[in-house]
């Protein structure tokens, strides 16, 4: 990974500086170097130096047109979060990737501790980001920053799911730490169900499933949002591990109905393909019941 390796080659002015411009894109799509200068609590010509190197180095984007001014790229803030969770001593080195999801970077890290563990880096909205550097000379809309901001909400919301889950001490990978779009949590064995052919036991994993999910929602009272073939994995000993949490919501939520509903139609959908016949209904009213909320107005 980039960042982890451009990680060992800065010096702390350098992340300063990057830190600074975070700072300034709370406010501005592209930061200009008074205000960068300001944050840093460096003077012009430091500033201006640094924000070369770190530049040429790969971590900043610099506008094209009118007055100089920088934005931190997906790397950039990798380096911020890695350095955070480094000095933390949530991760030591970073290894192999250990999966690409839709909208995440997951890889094999070792703790301070020789401890494996997983480190999810969220991308959400970057595809689109690309897409307008590609297009135009400088960027001007807010989808800017808002790949910045939506991937580290999505991590936060991960690391709440997680450890709201956690507790029930089920099979869901046990959330460790989280700084902007990066969460560090257990490391898990197993492979996505959507990746076998054939399933042992279709109908006990299908039973497993449920008894869990059903689970999250009367204890944890969390509804995961997003289970599909893809975020349920099996491990060597043939037993489910439920993941990827950043879309749950919490039982009362006004669309709880529809996102139990979701889910559990996904589930269903997926193991009549294996064989396994159920009635999504009942198992629907089974789940909604639990919440007291719902057993008056089925
Ligand atoms: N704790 C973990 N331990 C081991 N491997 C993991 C762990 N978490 C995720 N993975 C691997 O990384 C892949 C992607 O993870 P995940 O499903 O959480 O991300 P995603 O699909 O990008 O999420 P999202 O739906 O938020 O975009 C998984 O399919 C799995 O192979
Ligand atoms: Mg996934």
């Amino acid at each position: 990974m980039k960042a982890a390796k451009i990680l060992h080659e800065l010096e702390k002015e350098d992340i300063r500086i990057l830190a600074a411009v975070e700072l300034g894109m709370k406010k501005h799509e592209m930061v200009p170097i008074k205000h960068i200068s300001f944050f840093a609590r460096f003077d012009l010509e430091e500033t201006e130096y640094r924000l070369d190197r770190v530049h040429k180095i790969g971590l900043l984007q610099r506008n094209k047109v009118g007055s100089v001014a920088y934005c931190l790229n997906s790397e950039g803030y990798d380096v911020l979060a890695l350095h955070t969770l480094f000095s933390k001593g949530h991760i030591e080195s970073i290894g192999p990737s250990l999966g690409k999801g839709k909208e995440s970077d997951v890889y094999r890290c070792l703790t301070k501790d020789n401890i494996q563990v997983a480190l999810k880096l969220h991308r959400l909205g970057q595809t689109s980001f690309r897409n307008i550097r590609k297009f135009r000379s400088y960027v001007e809309d807010r989808t800017h920053t808002s790949w910045l901001y939506i991937s580290r909400l999505s991590a936060k919301r991960e690391y709440e799911g997680l450890n709201r889950v956690y507790k029930l001490h089920l099979r869901t990978p046990k959330p460790i730490a989280q700084n902007r779009h990066a969460l560090v949590m257990s490391i898990i064995q197993g492979e996505e169900i959507s990746k076998f052919d054939e399933l042992n036991n279709p109908a006990q994993h299908f039973n497993e499933i449920i008894r869990e999910y059903k689970l999250f929602f009367s204890e944890a009272h969390v509804i995961h949002g997003d289970l599909c073939e893809f975020n349920i994995l099996l491990n060597p000993d043939d037993q489910i591990l439920i993941i990827d949490w950043p879309q749950w919501e919490d039982w009362n939520h006004p669309n709880a109905k529809e996102l139990v509903t979701r889910d559990i139609t996904n589930l269903c959908a997926f193991f009549k393909k294996k064989g396994v016949e159920s009635n999504p209904d009942e198992i629907i009213q089974d789940i909604l019941v639990l919440n007291p909320k719902f057993r008056t107005n089925l």
